[in-house]
């Protein structure tokens, strides 16, 4: 018989809209109430992961279609499900992925232009029945994320997804807000331009509700 589980969450959204601290927020709360967390990032958390992220994400001289960066990306998160996610659901940690499937929906489909029914069985092969109980997209105004953007940009290494065009990020976001509204009972949309301290809160009392409390 399978046991109760802890929650497996994910956090979506464009650039510079605040989920790397919420995800990293969250694990420490959690952490703090003496729960076993396990936090991942994607691409990457497996040594074939990080540098599957050099390729996909640092190496300018290396075009890559859509298809290409999808296949590369769900390589990736193959690995770190076998290696790193099912295990630690299956002996009771809360993961928490900082990026999941639902990127590569977005960024490779809706802003990408790959296919979209395509992306889908790609993702599924990749995760099997791995999906996340609840997914946290930040949404924040593109001027906002333009100009987060902008003051972070300073010294970071050349980034694929960062040198797009506004155009992409719009569809991003659609993308994003799409996937969000065709499964509202796994996504919880955040507007990401409130305070830190504001959304941390909001999400822990979502993911509260998830936990479960030993007998
Ligand atoms: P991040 O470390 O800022 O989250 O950056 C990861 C980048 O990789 C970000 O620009 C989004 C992109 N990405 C995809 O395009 N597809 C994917 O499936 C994943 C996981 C990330």
């Amino acid at each position: 018989m399978r046991q109760a589980r802890q929650p497996f969450v994910s956090f979506e959204g464009d650039e510079a809209s605040g989920k790397s601290l919420q995800a990293q927020r969250l694990a420490t709360a959690l952490r703090e109430r003496g729960l076993e967390v396990i936090a991942v990032r994607e691409p990457g958390g497996t040594p074939a992961g990080e540098r599957i992220r050099e390729i996909v994400l640092h190496a300018r001289e290396a075009a890559l279609t859509s298809e290409a960066q999808a296949l590369l990306f769900s390589a990736a998160r193959a690995q770190l499900v076998a290696e790193v996610i099912r295990p630690g659901l299956d002996r009771g940690a809360v993961v928490i992925a900082d990026r999941y499937f639902d990127s590569t929906l977005a960024y490779q489909g809706g802003a990408g232009g790959a296919d979209i029914e395509g992306l889908r069985a790609l993702t599924r092969f990749a995760v099997g029945s791995t999906v996340p109980d609840r997914t946290f997209l930040l949404d924040v105004p593109l001027d906002v994320i333009e100009a987060r953007s902008r003051a972070r940009s300073i010294d970071r290494r050349w980034d694929r997804f960062e040198a797009e065009k506004r155009d992409f990020h719009e569809r991003l976001r659609e993308a994003y807000l799409r996937l969000a509204a065709a499964e509202p009972w796994r996504f919880v949309v955040i507007r990401g331009d409130r305070s830190a301290d504001e959304i941390a809160a909001q999400i822990r009392r979502e993911v509260d509700t998830l936990l479960v409390t030993p007998a």
